[in-house]
């Protein structure tokens, strides 16, 4: 009897190791499904990534023969890699068309672009101007939205529906509501990098390249002629030739850092060069690591640091002062 009783216990320990373990498959299983689903996103990503690299690599050949102006900007040229013949003023007249929309459809515009690789480092600003400009377009289920090799003249958001993503007859991917596509050959310039098709009824918001590359342009010439200003305010640059201030303006990037943060470590390789445009900072020297360090001066608006001479120096933010910094 002790031994039936046993043996059932036995069973009913093996029934609860199984069912444990069946619980345990499914939780793997899920865990694997939900690393298949990245590994696909990521794969996608890497494919979209490596569609544009080639378009963008001639560009640059093609730049560097000469095709393009000498002087256009390179670091703009990531994004959006028209050459142009506009100027500040052309584009300040430039009325850009306005399409009103819900709130919610703004919101699902600006989410799909900031949840786009190739988009989501655009200005808020800029955000703001193409969900303006977006126009509705509808098609109906199995149409041809993009078709791969054409040259391409719209971006789209998808606000409902569901489209495939096609690469020389291969499925790369579907996509549904709050996704952005036809990106990559307005941004990089180059024919249309796979072909779109509907699978059912879809609704997009379009924007049109030269509603695009406006808004592209237009911020980017701002910033130019701000940048520009700012450096003729500065006495150590004053003297420089136009087109070096041009370039220096080009390559500029406006950087934010905390009161009391630190810019540059001393013993940290220096690859930055800072101008201050606003703020103070604090350089100081460690000489040993048992010493408090030697506060050597104060920096300010138009100062500059981090060339050659000053590596090794340690700077921070004063604690007076925020500062807001040009490299
Ligand atoms: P574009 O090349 O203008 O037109 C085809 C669009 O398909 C492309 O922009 C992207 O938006 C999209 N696309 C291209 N390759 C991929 C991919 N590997 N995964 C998802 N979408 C892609």
């Amino acid at each position: 009897m002790g031994t039936l009783r046993d043996l059932q216990y036995a069973l009913q320990e093996k029934i609860e190791e199984l069912r444990q373990r069946d619980a345990l498959i499914d939780e793997l299983e899920l865990e694997l499904d939900q690393k298949d689903e990245l590994i696909q996103k990521l794969q996608n990503e890497l494919d979209k990534y490596r569609s544009v690299i080639r378009p963008a690599t001639q560009q640059a050949q093609q730049q560097s023969a000469g095709t393009l102006q000498g002087e256009q900007r390179t670091k703009r040229q990531a994004i959006s890699a028209e050459p142009t013949a506009f100027d500040i003023q052309d584009l300040s007249h430039v009325t850009l068309p306005f399409y009103p929309k819900s709130p919610q459809s703004k919101e699902l515009i600006k989410e799909a672009i900031l949840d786009n690789d190739f988009m989501k480092n655009l200005e808020l600003s800029q955000i703001q101007e193409i969900v303006d400009c977006m126009y509705p377009v509808e098609y109906g289920k199995d149409s041809c939205i993009i078709k791969e090799g054409d040259v391409g003249s719209l971006v789209y958001v998808m606000e409902d529906g569901k489209v495939e993503v096609t690469k020389e007859g291969v499925k790369l991917c579907t996509m549904g509501p709050g996704k952005v596509f036809g990106e990559l050959a307005i941004l990089y310039n180059c024919t249309r990098t796979a072909t779109v098709k509907t699978l059912v009824n879809v609704k997009l918001w379009a924007i049109d390249r030269q509603c695009f590359q406006t808004i592209m342009m237009r911020t980017g010439l701002i910033k130019h002629t701000e940048y520009m200003e700012f450096l003729k305010s500065v006495p150590t640059f004053q003297s420089l030739p136009e087109e070096i201030l041009s370039k220096l303006a080009d390559v500029l990037e406006e950087t934010h850092y905390e009161n009391g943060e630190y810019i540059i470590r001393q013993g940290a390789r220096g690859d930055t060069f800072f101008i201050i445009s606003k703020g103070k900072v604090n350089v100081t020297r460690e000489d040993s690591p048992s010493e408090d360090p030697v506060f050597l001066r104060t920096l300010g608006k138009g100062d500059w640091f981090g060339e050659k001479a000053l590596q090794g120096w340690e700077l921070y933010a004063s604690d007076l002062f925020y500062i807001n910094i040009f490299l």
